[in-house]
């Protein structure tokens, strides 16, 4: 396509399209990228420029784009059915996703319940847990714990629980006022302490709340093993752990937000299982319908749901979004854990993530990085001494190069979907190393 009609593209979208996470007049200096088509890892535009996505479409991704046999498994699902409401009608897709789920849990949480996005998940998981606490004589407890650095969605539930300033500070006057206590992100070791320790210190924290506040506390919301958005904070899964017998301890629901690490994202399929613990609540989305359609879910265990069965229609969960349980959405999920079981995924990616990390050595040893951390599928690193606008600088210039990575300030981070080849894992460690080298000095 003509250099002019992809300039139109991006004129008619900045002229019409709102778009997220983002300051609109940077546009007049930073490139949109309209995107014509997708293969794989990769994402071209109009002018047949690609662009390997390396953040997985902001964590989404996980088998390609145009992956053959989602779209099979969508066209097969079209001509059945798109939709039906789920009140008072159920259909195969919703039926079996949420069996395969609660399987997938060892039949922990047996019981799930559906919305479009991360944020509405973490909505209902709050909702869920204050009236579950009510309906069992409880009504006190209507605080929530939340860590350092958290981040759980932007909707107004879900960003009280959430921590990163930019996102908050400008909406402080509409939020729940919430607790918050220490990050357990092993960055924070001092001298001779390892990460373990750094977890008993925030577990310690977490004691410290409970014990002052429990008889108000319904619930600690928590995203295991990595913080994602608050620039991939990594931690040992021994604080879960932890958080778990404190929580049971204190009658504290836990709710784990798995909503980025979910789905293999760090090596197992939900990230709680390296800690052996499972939560009261777990909040899934993003990977779960491959990339392809928005689709959240909250599973929970038996104990919550029975604490709403009841004949009085007050004390049911009365939440619903009118796409609740989308068949289509479903189709896509169930279609991913099939290709999850198939081709043996977890235990493939073990050896794409020891190529990826071994290929990343001379960013490891960088003289200009630090913190270097891997866990499963997430990369991270964080620069140091980068001049001002590197996050905007890298992302350029990756661009030029047929990256797609947005670093969060000075931390790079890698999340690539899991079908990279060893030729693609080899050129995305030279073009981060390439673009770094180009990007950390003004
Ligand atoms: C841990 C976590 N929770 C919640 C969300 C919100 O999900 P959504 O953007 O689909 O509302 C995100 C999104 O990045 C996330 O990383």
């Amino acid at each position: 396509m003509e250099v002019n009609q992809q300039n139109d593209w991006v004129a008619r979208s900045l002229k019409s399209v709102w778009h997220p996470c983002t300051q609109m007049q940077h546009h007049e200096t930073v490139p949109l990228i309209p995107v014509s088509h997708g293969r794989g890892v990769w994402l071209y535009d109009h002018q047949g420029n690609r662009y390997l996505d390396a953040i997985s479409s902001w964590w989404v991704n996980l088998f390609g784009h145009a992956n053959p046999r989602i779209n099979a498994a969508l066209r097969e699902q079209l001509d059945m059915l798109e939709h039906a409401m789920l009140a008072g009608f159920t259909h195969e897709p919703v039926i079996q996703l949420s069996e395969r789920l609660a399987a997938l849990t060892q039949h922990n949480l047996g019981h799930a319940f559906y919305a479009s996005d991360g944020a509405s998940a973490v909505e209902i998981a709050l909702k869920m847990s204050f009236h579950a606490w009510r309906n069992m004589g409880q009504g006190d407890k209507q605080e929530f714990v939340c860590l350092k650095g958290s981040y759980h969605g932007e909707t107004i539930g879900a960003l009280a629980v959430t921590d990163v300033a930019l996102f908050k500070d400008a909406y402080g006057p509409l939020l729940r006022a919430t607790q918050t206590v220490m990050s357990p992100d092993a960055r924070q070791a001092d001298e001779g302490e390892t990460a373990a320790d750094v977890a008993r210190r925030a577990a310690a924290d977490v004691e410290r709340m409970f014990t002052e506040r429990a008889g108000k506390i319904a619930a600690i919301i928590i995203e295991p093993l990595v913080q994602c958005a608050t620039g991939m904070a990594m931690h040992d899964p021994l604080y879960l752990k932890l958080v778990r017998e404190l929580c049971d301890k204190h009658g504290v629901h836990l709710i784990l937000d798995e909503i980025a690490v979910g789905c293999g994202r760090t090596g197992t399929f939900f990230a709680c299982e390296q800690a052996g613990i499972w939560p009261d609540f777990l909040c899934l989305s993003k990977g779960i319908s491959g990339g392809y359609l928005p689709l959240s879910i909250v599973l929970s265990r038996d104990e919550i749901y029975q604490a709403f069965y009841d004949a009085d229609v007050t004390r049911g969960f009365l939440h619903s979004h009118s796409y609740t349980g989308n068949p289509l959405a479903c189709r896509a999920a169930l279609a991913t854990l099939d290709i999850f079981a198939e081709d043996h995924v977890l235990e493939a990616n073990k050896a794409r993530s020891r190529k990826l990390t071994e290929a990343l050595a001379p960013l490891a040893s960088h003289e200009n990085t630090e913190n270097f951390r891997n866990r499963g599928m997430i990369w991270a690193f964080d620069a140091v001494g980068a001049a001002p606008g590197f996050s905007r600088r890298f992302f350029t210039e990756g661009t030029k190069q047929e990256l797609l990575l947005r670093p969060i300030g000075n931390t790079v981070y890698l999340m690539p979907p899991y079908i990279l080849s060893d030729e693609e894992i080899d050129g995305l460690a030279a073009r981060t190393l390439s673009v770094f080298e180009k990007t950390r000095v003004g």
